[in-house]
């Protein structure tokens, strides 16, 4: 059955690529994806790499994205770069509330919520990540854990373009992917959260992204399902080819 939803395939890059390796990274990649349409594309690469791929990229069917923002517009925030800033050289989503951010550098559900709700008022589109840790799984917390980000981290945003990716934090650069069934069971709890919070046709819309070592031999199993519609991929988006057949879903056509 074809979904509503369009299938989305997001690069996080993290922290690799110098801009000399972006640049040999597109030169491969846009040759292998001229046909592709059916499948939106996005790369998130480091910030200093986003010049480079905002002309690179312009003109062709990818889309950029940020790996995180800070919520105020200018000022005096030593580090932090703004959505006016991301908006100037045309990006179009932001990911936050990625596991790492969470797990490294400490960002609270309050955080990533000012987060969320600067690049939503900016007419940008978050990339919201939600997902437990091992041990909460185990503990059977793992809906509680997804469900309470949720909450949070979209409290007083009102209903509007938006993307949330799944990824068990256990999944993540450990080769250990989710089963497609628990990533599909997760998505649509996702989905009917995202209904009670907001209203049921709404989160029909909404995409819902599986993240958590994702290759190219798996992928197609996780677009398979009814509720996951494209992945966040860390890894495998660092090779033009890899990514070039998890953009492809792994088919010859
Ligand atoms: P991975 O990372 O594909 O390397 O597991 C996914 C992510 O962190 O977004």
């Amino acid at each position: 059955m074809k979904k509503i939803r369009k299938t989305l395939i997001a690069a996080n890059w993290k922290m690799n690529k110098k801009v000399s390796e972006a640049q040999s990274f597109v030169e491969s990649f846009l040759p292998l994806n001229r046909s592709i349409n059916e499948v939106e594309i996005v790369i998130c690469p480091p910030f200093t790499c986003l010049p480079y791929l905002s002309t690179a990229l312009n003109g062709t069917v990818i889309e950029i994205g940020a790996q995180d923002v800070f919520w105020e517009t200018e000022g005096a925030y030593t580090g932090e770069i703004s959505t006016v800033m991301l908006q100037e050289l045309n990006c179009r989503y932001v990911i936050v509330g990625h596991s790492e951010r969470r797990q490294i550098i400490g960002e609270s559900d309050l955080i990533i919520n000012k987060k969320t709700k600067a690049v939503s008022s900016a007419g940008l589109i978050p990339i919201l990540c939600v997902g437990e840790t091992e041990e909460e799984r185990k503990q059977m917390q793992a809906q509680t854990v997804v469900s309470r980000q949720l909450e949070e981290g979209l409290q007083d945003i009102v209903a509007g373009e938006l993307v949330i990716a799944y990824e068990p934090v256990w999944a993540i650069g450990t080769g250990a992917h989710a089963s497609q069934g628990d990533a599909q069971e997760m998505s649509s709890f996702i989905r009917h959260k995202l209904a009670q919070l907001y209203d049921a046709t709404w989160a029909e819309g909404i995409r819902i992204l599986y993240g958590g070592s994702v290759k190219p031999e798996n992928i197609a199993r996780f677009v398979g399902q009814p509720d996951v519609d494209g992945a966040l991929v860390g890894g495998a988006s660092l090779d033009a080819h890899d990514f070039a057949r998890i953009v492809r879903l792994n088919r010859n056509d």
